[in-house]
């Protein structure tokens, strides 16, 4: 069986109260992988607490003249583990084509951070039927022969601060994450989790978690709330055992 990955994004957004406490709920878990992504300026705090944690996004050079980036290298060099990796907000905001999106996971294989990368329709795609399509393309460029993980993100089921956002059903995220694994190379479609994002809380967790190609969640709004987080990460627990 999969292990169990729950990832906070932080998205733009302070460290919540308490987070750096050795007791906290970000700390990484005997039965599920905890990892969280804050904005740069929280990253250092978060490895001196021992929170496994990486960049929202980093720049595939090594270092230069980019200003305003800072480098997945430097985050490597920092003490990060992980990486995200075209989260749709980088996509729409920053226009991040898959292209670039696989140029920063390749990025970050090759400094040794784990890659979480991001991919979903939106609400347009999605009423127009594209949906496969969309995936299709966003998972083309990608080298997934590697050790890497996606995370499957229907950008109509983001909250965007809006707790009230419908998240996707359990079926069909489920009937979503087992097309992804479809296209997965044939050794790497058992081992590569696939984690679900968009509106995951602690109402739903457990039925999406439960889904047999569910692996874990990336989770926004409800990562900000440490008690809920907590709750989330003991009904992944529940599920491994
Ligand atoms: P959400 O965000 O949990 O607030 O919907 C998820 C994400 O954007 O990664």
């Amino acid at each position: 069986m999969r292990k169990y990955l729950i990832a906070a994004n932080w998205k733009m957004n302070s460290a919540p109260e308490g987070a750096f406490d050795p007791e906290s709920p970000y700390q990484t878990h005997a039965d599920v992988d905890v990892v969280v992504f804050p904005t740069y300026l929280d990253l250092r705090d978060c490895i001196e607490a021992k929170i496994l944690s990486g960049p929202q996004y980093g720049h595939v050079e090594e270092h230069g003249a980019h200003t305003g980036d800072v480098s997945l290298k430097m985050c490597k060099d920092l003490g990060c583990l992980y990486a995200l990796c075209g989260h749709s907000d980088r996509r729409g905001e920053h226009g991040e084509t898959s292209e670039q999106v696989a140029a920063q996971v390749i990025a970050a294989l090759e400094c040794e951070l784990h890659p979480i990368v991001c991919l979903g329709e939106t609400l347009k795609e999605k009423k127009a039927g594209k949906t496969e399509d969309v995936i299709k393309a966003m998972m083309a460029p990608l080298p997934l022969e590697s050790d890497l993980t996606i995370a499957y993100e229907p950008v109509w089921a983001i909250s965007r601060g809006d707790p009230n956002t419908p998240a996707a059903t359990p079926e069909d995220a489920q009937q979503m994450h087992a097309l992804i694994r479809s296209m997965l190379p044939d050794d790497r479609k058992e081992q590569t989790r696939i984690l679900y994002g968009g509106s995951m809380k602690l109402e739903n967790a457990e039925a999406l978690l439960g889904q047999i190609d569910i692996d874990g969640g990336l989770i926004g709004g409800a990562s900000l709330k440490p008690d809920q987080f907590a709750l989330i990460i003991e009904a992944a627990s529940k599920l491994s055992t």
